[in-house]
Formats: structure tokens, C-alpha cells, sequence
């Protein structure tokens, strides 16, 4: 069963354990209403059970795919934004090499992330790299109109056909998108690209355990398989039977409304490994688009310990009393580096000498908590046993579930996104889309 462990001893310290408590209702309430299926958003709840239904069909169609790419290329370039994409990188990036794409005798491809900002630069340097090199392309969009993405894909895909020939490409293009509608699906089918579904009840945030993270994930060289059993496990763990003191997401999201409640406007998501840095960012948007609307929800925020304690640790330590912190731990680094002793010593760390920098890196991480309960920022630490594909999938699943019951309790419909249209609607009447003549007007008379 699962390996994550929650500890909630130290948000205590600063927010009382019985206004987490009083709070036991309301998660109860919000996990019956997202299992009935009768909330607001319920056309999106494909992802509650996604773990255990992926058949061994599904999953050995991805791994062919993912095959086939790798015999052909060196480089594959994901093209995707937001949900097509934060999740699959944050799993790659959780269990790369930091230093792989350096490496000669690396065995998997490199994976290039695309398709997520509209940077000129960016994609020049990126067409100017891949002009000589043999690349594939993974693109990503539920929607297949999604501006960021489309763009980048153009690109990709006239320099992928014009470097390998047009046979080739169509073996160098997998498509992840919607099961029939959008510019993608049509392009995908005209052009007989392998094309995987984006189910219609998963949303972007929801999907990284559809094919749009199992086909990156499959084609960086890791096992989807393990992957998806690490969540599969924590769906049991956190089903509607297991009462609320043993359910870590209706735990976390208890805890998580009862600090809002009480002055915590924001969370920040702290990990101590580099490694997690885009778990963070993932976690961001999943937090960030399901609650943060109708004028409410907690702002989800990232640091990288230990090395924003050098730069966000003040603010953190002694400004405005609104936040809380949860940690993501990671008990047991893949490497061993031990800290040399030194002749001269001149640095004065010869007492470390001998010990692994993990030691010295789970001291910062337990003296920042005492330092940061002390200042008035509650902790919730989450743990894992060591960064592999079945934590990964255990921590996924885990967050997914209390974003849907924290949602819930928050009185939102955590499964839209209106929001995000407000400034597509802008940026394509400033670029006189056609359709959009009569908003053109509008924000042209604004802006004189
Ligand atoms: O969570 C979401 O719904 C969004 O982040 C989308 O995933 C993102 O906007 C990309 O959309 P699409 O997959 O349609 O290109």
C-alpha cells in the first residue's frame, strides 16, 4: 500500500487541531458530493477513478509508441501548455538525471519542453538547435487550438518534415489531443499521425495519468506502469470508506481550509530537491485553476529550498503573517555524496566531514520548520520514501484528490477555468482575429 506519510503536529503550534477538526464535516460532505458525482463540475471527474481503470492494452499502446520514437530520434519535443504539459515535466524532471542531456553515453532522448510561451527567442534558438538533429514531436492540446501550442507546433512540424522527409515525420509526430473534435484531431487524422485520446471528462490538470503524461513519460525512458500503481494505491487510500482520520487528502484539505480560514492566504510548496521543482509548478496550476475564482481560494506559491532561503526565506520568516507552508520530503536520495574532509579547512566544515550532504540538507529542512513554526507559518509535511515512479504517482493522485474535496469545502467548482479566457479574448481582438471585429473595436477605443 501507500508510502506517503502526512504530519500535521506542526501546523498545531499555530492553528488550533480542533478548528482542523471542526472541519471533519465539511470534508465528509465534499467527498460524498465528488463519489456521487453530483457537484458543480461533475462532467469533469474522469480522473477519481483513472488509476485503477488503465487497461494493459492502453498502457502497451503508449509503451509501443514510445518505443518506435525512441528507436528514431535523440531529441523529442513535448508541445503542450498548463495541463498538457506541467505534468509530464514534472514527473520527467522528478526522476531525470539532472545532468542526462550533457551526457555522451546518456540512454534515453533528450526531451525539450515547447508549445508553453510565445517566446520568439525561444523558439528561434530552439528551430536553430533541432536543424541538424533527429527529433520527434509529442503535441499535446485537448482543445487543439491553443494558441502557445499551435504556434509552436507549425514550427515544429514544417522543420521535422522538411529535416527527416514527409514519410518519416508522420512516424516522428504523435498527437494527444480530443477524441474527435479540434483542429488537432483533424490535422492528426488527415496527416495519419498515432494519435492517443484525451478523455472529454478529464480536465488539463487532472490528465497527467492519461496518455498526455504517459506518452512523454513512456518516451523519457520510465515506467508508466509503476507510475500508475503508485497512484491506484493511493485511490484506495483515499476513497469514500476510509474515514477521515486515516485519509490523507481529506486530511490535507481539512487542514489546508482550516488555515485559509484563519489567515492564510497563501500556500507555498516547499521541497528541498531540485528535482521537484516542476512537481511544484504542477501543483501550482492544479491548485492555482480549481480554486482560485469567485473572488476566492488559497494563491499556491513554489519555493526551492535550500536555495530560496537566500532569497524568499525573510519574507517567509518575518513578513506578512499569511502564509503556511507544505513541505515535500523526500526521505532517501537515489545518489550517496559524501562531504570530503580538507587539509587547511579553511571553511571551517570539517565538522561535516564524513557525513552525506543529505544529512546536512535534512538538518536545513527540520531547523527551517522550527524557525518558520516559531515565526508564525504553520507546516504540513508531506513524505515520501525516495523519488521513483510509485511515489511519484502516490503524491499525484494524492493532491488530485484533496484539490477536488478542498474545492468542494471552498465552495467552488474547482473543475473550470473561466478565468483563463480573459486574456485570450484580449490578446486575439488586439491581433483582429477574424470573429472578433466587434471586441477589436472595443479594446482599440480602450486603448486610445
Ligand atoms: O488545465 C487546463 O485545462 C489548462 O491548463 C489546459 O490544459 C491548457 O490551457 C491547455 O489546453 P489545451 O490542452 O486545450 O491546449
Amino acid at each position: 500500500m501507500g508510502n506517503i506519510k502526512l504530519d500535521l503536529s506542526r501546523v498545531y503550534g499555530v492553528v488550533d487541531k480542533s478548528k482542523v477538526e471542526a472541519l471533519k464535516g465539511e470534508a465528509e460532505a465534499a467527498i460524498k458530493t465528488l463519489h456521487a458525482g453530483n457537484g458543480a463540475g461533475n462532467d469533469f471527474l474522469g480522473w477519481l477513478n483513472l488509476p485503477s481503470s488503465i487497461t494493459d492494452a492502453q498502457f502497451a499502446e503508449i509503451e509501443a509508441a514510445a518505443k518506435d520514437m525512441r528507436s528514431r530520434v535523440d531529441y523529442v519535443v513535448v508541445a503542450g501548455i498548463g495541463g498538457s504539459y506541467l505534468g509530464a515535466r514534472a514527473v520527467i524532471e522528478g526522476l531525470s538525471d539532472t545532468f542526462d542531456y550533457l551526457r555522451k553515453d546518456r540512454k534515453n532522448p533528450i526531451i525539450i519542453y515547447a508549445g508553453h510561451n510565445i517566446g520568439e527567442d525561444y523558439l528561434a534558438e530552439l528551430l536553430d538547435l533541432l536543424k541538424d538533429k533527429k527529433f520527434g514531436v509529442v503535441v499535446i492540446s485537448k482543445s487543439g487550438t491553443t494558441t502557445e501550442t499551435a504556434i509552436a507546433f507549425r514550427l515544429l512540424k514544417e522543420l521535422v518534415e522538411k529535416t527527416a522527409g514527409k514519410e518519416e515525420a508522420k512516424h516522428r509526430i504523435i498527437a494527444v489531443t480530443d477524441k474527435a473534435k479540434g483542429a488537432l484531431k483533424t490535422l492528426a487524422t488527415n496527416e495519419g499521425y498515432k494519435t492517443f485520446v484525451i478523455p472529454d471528462n478529464v480536465g488539463g490538470r487532472f490528465s497527467v495519468l492519461t496518455p498526455v503524461g504517459l506518452v512523454p513519460i513512456a518516451i523519457a525512458g520510465y515506467d508508466i506502469r509503476a507510475l500508475v500503481k503508485g497512484a491506484a494505491d493511493m485511490e484506495k487510500e483515499t476513497a469514500l470508506d476510509v474515514p477521515f482520520e486515516k485519509n490523507l487528502s481529506m486530511q490535507y484539505a481539512a487542514t489546508r481550509n482550516a488555515l485559509y480560514r484563519n489567515g492564510k492566504a497563501i500556500e507555498i510548496l516547499v521541497n528541498y530537491q531540485p528535482k521537484l521543482h516542476y512537481f511544484t509548478e504542477w501543483w501550482k496550476q492544479l491548485y492555482g485553476e480549481s480554486e482560485g475564482k469567485d473572488g476566492k481560494g488559497i494563491f499556491p506559491a513554489g519555493v526551492d529550498f535550500s536555495t530560496d532561503l537566500h532569497s524568499m526565506g525573510q519574507w517567509i520568516q518575518e513578513g506578512e503573517r499569511i502564509i503556511s507552508e507544505t513541505v515535500v520530503s523526500v526521505e532517501n536520495p537515489a545518489k550517496k555524496q559524501v562531504i570530503p574532509s580538507d587539509a587547511d579547512n579553511l571553511d571551517a566544515l570539517n565538522f561535516l566531514a564524513g557525513k552525506r550532504v543529505d544529512q546536512v540538507n535534512k538538518m536545513a529542512e527540520l531547523g527551517t520548520l522550527i524557525a518558520h513554526t516559531d515565526g508564525g507559518v504553520p507546516n504540513i509535511h508531506v513524505s515520501v520514501p525516495q523519488l521513483d515512479e510509485y511515489n511519484l504517482g502516490q503524491l499525484i493522485y494524492f493532491f488530485e484528490k484533496a484539490c477536488g474535496i478542498s474545492g468542494y469545502m471552498l465552495g467552488v467548482n474547482p473543475f473550470n477555468q473561466p478565468g483563463v479566457e480573459a486574456y485570450k479574448k484580449n490578446m486575439f481582438a488586439l491581433l483582429e482575429k477574424p470573429g472578433y471585429e466587434e471586441a477589436t473595436k472595443a479594446i482599440k477605443e480602450r486603448l486610445k
